[in-house]
Parts: C-alpha cells; sequence; structure tokens
C-alpha cells in the first residue's frame, strides 16, 4: 500500500503559504516574524506541520499518503497497539480523562502512582517521579540539581532539553566533543571550584545513533566527584536484558545517579520520568518546577504506559528482533558505501550536509513510497543535515531491503 493515497484531498497546507485562509496580514509588533520565515526558507529551513491520519504503524499516512514509515520512534510498535488503548481507557473510566491538578495538589492518582513503581521495578531502583513529558524532565531535574555556583559537563550533541535544562539552572556550562572521554577530562579539569560539578549525556544519541561510553563516563564522573545524569530517551524499552536500557545493557546503575528516560517512544505512550535513589526523587518533589507547577498528564496515558512496561517484560523478542535488524540494515548501507557516521542502534542518519540536499533526498524516497524524514539546523549542526531513519520491530526484513536498496540508489 506504500505511496497509495489514503484519502482523497491532502490536508495540511504549509501555514506560511500564499492564499492559505491561515494567513492574515501581522500586526505591526510582530511585522519582525516576517522577515525571520523569509530568513529561514532562504537557508531552506522552513518547516510545516505535516498531518497524520490514522495510527502510527509500520506504514503511516501523511498528508493524504500512505508510506512505510521510518519517522516515529515508535520503536517497539506499541503506540498504535490497542493493548494500550484498553488500558488507557479503563483508567479514564475509573479515574476520569483529566488529572485535574499539578501531583502535589491532588493530581497525582493511582495510575500514576503505579507507572512510578513499574519503572522503578524496570529500572531496578529505588523510586521514579513522573512528567508530563521528556522535555518537561531533563529541564526540570537539571534545574534542580545544579544552580549558578555549580558547573555542568555537557555532550555537544546533546538533546535540547539537555540543553535548555543547562541553561536554566544558571550553572557554568562546558561542552565536551561528542563521546570524547579526553575532551569531558579537560572540561571538568576547569571546574574543580565549582560547588557541584555534574555530567549529563543522552545514552543513545537521536540524531546520530550513536552511544555514549558509560563505563568510561562513569569513571570519569567519579575522578572528578561529579554527578552522573543521562537521559536514556531513546534506549529504554530497546536495550537491556529487561529493557531498561542502556545502563542496564552495561551494568553500570552503580556509577549513574539520575536516570531519564521517556514514555513517549519505545513505550508507545507519552510523559516523561526521571529514576534513582528514592531521597533523590524525594527532593526532585521539592525542586523541580515542571513537575511542581504544571498538570500531571492524564491517568489514561499513565495507565497506557505502565501496560507497555508490562509488554516489554513479556514481549523481548521484540528488541532483539529489532537491534538484530538495524546491525544489518547499517551494515549493508555501509557496504554501500553511504555515510552513516557511527550509527550503532535503531536510529540511522544518512548524512547529507546541506539542508536541500537532506530534503531533495526525503523527497526521492517518498516518491518512492518510504518516508524517512530529512532532519535541518538547529536540529543538528549547519552542514550536517541528514535523512534520519528510525527502525521499528514492525518492520520486516522485506521493509528494509527495500529501503536499503532505495537509499544504495538514491543516498549517495
Ligand atoms: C534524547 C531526548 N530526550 C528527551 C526528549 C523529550 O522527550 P518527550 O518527547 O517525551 O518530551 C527527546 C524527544 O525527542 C529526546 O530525543
Amino acid at each position: 500500500m506504500a505511496g497509495m493515497p489514503c484519502r482523497i484531498e491532502s490536508t495540511s497546507v504549509p501555514p506560511s503559504e500564499p492564499g492559505s485562509p491561515a494567513t492574515s496580514p501581522l500586526p505591526e509588533c510582530l511585522a519582525w516574524i516576517e522577515g525571520e520565515i523569509d530568513a529561514l526558507r532562504a537557508a531552506g529551513l522552513e518547516r510545516g506541520a505535516r498531518v497524520r491520519e490514522g495510527r502510527q504503524g509500520g506504514e503511516v499516512c501523511l498528508d493524504g499518503r500512505t508510506l512505510l514509515n521510518f519517522g516515529s520512534n515508535d520503536y517497539l510498535g506499541y503506540a498504535g497497539d490497542v493493548r494500550l488503548t484498553k488500558a488507557a481507557s479503563k483508567a479514564s473510566c475509573a479515574e476520569g480523562f483529566g488529572a485535574g491538578a499539578s501531583p502535589l495538589v491532588s493530581g497525582h492518582s493511582a495510575a500514576h502512582a503505579a507507572l512510578e513503581r513499574a519503572i522503578a521495578s524496570l529500572l531496578a531502583v529505588e523510586a521514579a517521579l513522573v512528567f508530563p513529558s521528556g522535555f518537561a524532565a531533563n529541564t526540570a531535574t537539571i534545574a534542580a540539581l545544579v544552580g549558578p555556583a555549580d558547573f555542568i559537563a555537557s555532550d555537544e550533541r546533546n538533546h535540547a532539553s539537555i540543553i535548555d535544562g543547562c541553561r536554566l539552572s544558571r550553572a557554568r556550562i562546558g561542552i565536551y566533543r561528542h563521546r570524547d572521554l579526553g575532551s569531558l577530562e579537560a572540561v571538568l579539569s576547569m571546574a574543580h571550584e565549582a560547588r557541584r560539578r555534574l555530567v549529563v549525556t543522552d545514552t543513545l544519541f537521536s540524531m546520530d545513533g550513536t552511544i555514549a561510553p558509560l563505563a568510561a563516563l562513569c569513571d570519569i564522573a567519579r575522578r572528578h566527584d561529579a554527578m552522573l545524569f543521562v537521559d536514556e530517551a531513546h534506549a529504554t524499552g530497546v536495550f537491556g536484558r529487561r529493557g531498561g536500557g542502556l545502563v542496564e545493557e552495561t551494568n553500570t546503575a552503580d556509577g549513574v545517579h539520575v536516570r531519564v528516560g521517556t514514555l513517549s517512544k519505545a513505550l508507545g505512550a507519552a510523559g516523561g520520568f526521571v529514576a534513582g535513589n528514592a531521597r533523590l526523587i524525594h527532593w526532585l518533589r521539592h525542586a523541580a518546577r515542571a513537575w511542581i507547577f504544571s498538570t500531571a498528564h492524564p491517568p489514561g496515558v499513565a495507565a497506557a504506559a505502565t501496560r507497555a512496561i508490562g509488554l516489554v517484560g513479556e514481549e523481548p523478542r521484540r528488541r532483539t528482533e529489532l537491534r538484530g535488524r538495524a546491525a544489518e540494515f547499517a551494515g549493508r548501507l555501509r557496504t554501500a558505501g553511504l555515510d552513516i557516521g557511527a550509527a550503532e542502534a535503531q536510529i540511522v542518519p544518512i548524512i547529507a550536509g546541506a539542508p536541500s540536499a537532506a530534503v531533495a533526498l526525503a523527497e526521492r524516497l517518498a516518491a518512492e513510497g518510504f518516508f524517512v524524514p530529512a532532519i535541518r539546523p538547529p536540529s543538528v549542526p549547519r552542514g550536517g543535515s541528514l535523512v534520519r531513519a528510525s527502525l521499528s520491530w514492525l518492520h520486516d526484513d522485506k521493509d528494509l531491503d527495500r529501503l536499503a536498496a532505495a537509499l544504495a540508489t538514491h543516498g549517495r
């Protein structure tokens, strides 16, 4: 069905398209926005949201066209799984749809409490705290751990939510080169006067598909008396014998002090979490402002995430098969001469360079029935635009064979 129309008319109009009913002149005080958008357009960086119809799956219907879907974070295929929908409906019927308040007031429902227990058990830690999003979990937790008297060492390829959390904290920030231990040591050597030190990293990097050297980071953090904070957003459910992420996979739990993850990617639901020592979590209930001052996410969403954690335990086959196929796929692209950087997981970037080259490649792939989104600055550095193939357990060998062949034709 890939490439076939999934409805008659297309639904999305880029908001800035001339003649769109959504376009009206800006009031004078906002007129500067036109200049900014013109500049983005000239640089090949203007974006418009696509409209999806139906569920996430191995295929997806975007703007009226069905494509093989390599553009979701639904790594294990749970986002459209009816078992999550049923768990969500049951909890919504019992507890209502909206949480109705922030967690400290009355928003923390039985479904949230059960989810926090399930996360703590999956990660084999004492406690967890659930946030409305992974983005909020990162920003709030970093800002709760360090302040102006402190120092953060941050990998240059960390996710935007980590970058924003670092800025929000007002700590001094040292950026170290991607996964470069010497660079991290050099950055930390400038921080001995700081009150506290925090090393922060994604475990599986969302744009590069690379993996942080966790054992070495634990060693460096210990030697520099630093807290080690990891973001497992793309690894939870996919890595680790029980699906607990790369910390579990690399047996580094003793050296990692703060573990953030999302419920929105392999777990197919929504929300974020922080997990670790019970006293750390207790502190965050007093200091993590995006948790304190934001309405808890809907109980049905929490129940769906809890169900997904159960499925991660019951269906280990999904992660082993996904990882096996991802390794094979990456090997084939390298053999075909494609530049996929140092990708080593289910996220496979095909590096295109200029934004226009990435967009053109994504368009050629779409014409052949594949959704493989172009990723441009600010999501990646200038000159590093790419198309990113995010693999899901829902893809079979034939799907990957077809994409590898199309990339070999169009991607060099
Ligand atoms: C590495 C990383 N951390 C955090 C987040 C934010 O998670 P969420 O989408 O649950 O807000 C993302 C989202 O893309 C991510 O890639």
